[in-house]
């Protein structure tokens, strides 16, 4: 109870935090969608699930390490390149805020990892199964809740809003075609992983690289067929990891592409161009997972803002916004509400 009582305590100060952040915003931009706005229209679109986060609801949590190279400490001074194994807490899902949504949907699927580096530091990594984001700023993000709200009548999205929402939304429509035409993983295990923003790297001398980087598995891409599309269980992704740990690590090599001159740093809806000088900056091995119900990954907010010395963020104002939705999702959740 008291540990309730403290982790609420800590939901208030953040809640409070981020308003502060917002009206700083709104003074910046009367427009300005906010993260309340977003959260807001999350519950709308989805329900409200007491307790539960309000995108990604449903995920499995999993726990390992992380070792990364001597090629990525050229680059980052980070502790997550140190070459020591640090512990990681991981949580797999399936974005939007169903609880019950069937592990065939084609919607994207989230890796989110959180490494305890010496001294009590921690560093996020929250990921997605696409190259790119539908949205290059909040407001394409809300504009596709509200348009896919589904109406009281038919318990279903309008597909004229829908259509009307693609039309004035072009933003949308990489991430959108990506999800069309690729099948979801047969396994949480057999999907690359892409960080989508660009992050800066900033070394021992100070030297900041642009980067980006996704997590490819060792296990092979694999994606469900058609038909398997049409026969696979609603549940079978969380199953699918346990079993699969049960068998021997799971891991993924964390490769970075750096920037050049013209590659865009503050818009996730674009692609860097495939050329681009890559390394090897790390292995992610997950040797355990379970169901999220009170284990370690369920009060985890993994917010991308949480970076060690080394790793900073870009102006991505998509990147910039996550961190206070996750606030007030999980204010919300850790409140019980
Ligand atoms: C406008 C942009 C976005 C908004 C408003 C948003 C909002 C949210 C919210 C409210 C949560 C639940 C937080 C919690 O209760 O702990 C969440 C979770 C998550 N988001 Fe986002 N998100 C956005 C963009 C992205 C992007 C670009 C990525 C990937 C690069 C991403 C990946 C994830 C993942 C993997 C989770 C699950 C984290 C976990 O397992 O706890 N999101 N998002």
């Amino acid at each position: 109870m008291v540990v309730i009582n403290n982790a609420f305590k800590v939901g208030l100060f953040i809640l409070a935090w981020t308003l502060t952040f917002e009206s700083q915003l709104a003074g910046a931009a009367e427009e300005e969608v906010t993260a309340d706005q977003v959260v807001t229209a999350l519950e709308g679109t989805f329900g409200i699930n007491p307790g539960e986060r309000r995108n990604h609801t449903k995920g499995t949590c999993a726990k390992g390490e992380f070792t990364g190279t001597s090629k990525a400490a050229v680059y980052s001074r980070s502790a997550l390149f140190s070459g020591k194994p640090v512990s990681v807490i991981a949580r797999f899902s399936l974005a939007g805020g169903n609880p019950k949504v069937p592990d065939t949907t084609k919607n994207a699927r989230g890796m989110a990892l959180e490494f305890a580096l010496p001294g009590g530091n921690l560093q996020h990594i929250t990921m997605l199964n696409t190259p790119v984001f539908g949205a290059i700023q909040p407001r394409t993000f809300l504009d596709m809740l509200i348009a896919t709200k589904p109406d009281p009548t038919t318990g279903k999205p309008d597909p004229e809003k829908i259509r009307a929402f693609k039309a004035t939304h072009p933003d949308n429509l990489a991430q959108a075609g990506f999800l069309d035409k690729n099948n979801p993983p047969r396994s949480y295990a057999t999907s690359s992983y892409f960080g989508i923003h660009t992050f800066k790297f900033i070394n021992h001398k100070n030297k900041v690289t642009f980067v980006r980087w996704r997590f490819v598995p060792q296990d092979g891409e694999k994606r469900l067929t058609d038909d398997e599309l049409k026969s696979f269980p609603a549940n079978f992704l969380e199953q699918t990891l346990i079993e699969r740990t049960r068998k021997g690590p799971v891991r993924w090599d964390m490769i970075v592409s750096i920037g050049e001159p013209g590659d865009t740093e503050n818009n996730p809806t674009i692609m860097w161009p495939t050329n681009r000088k890559e390394f090897k900056a790390g292995t992610l091995t997950i040797s355990s997972a379970m169901p999220q119900k009170g284990a370690v990954c369920e009060p985890i907010n993994f917010d991308p803002l949480v970076m060690s010395d080394g790793i900073a963020p870009t102006n991505d104002p998509i990147l910039l916004f996550r961190s206070p939705a996750y606030a007030f999702s999980f204010a919300k959740r850790l409140g019980g509400i």
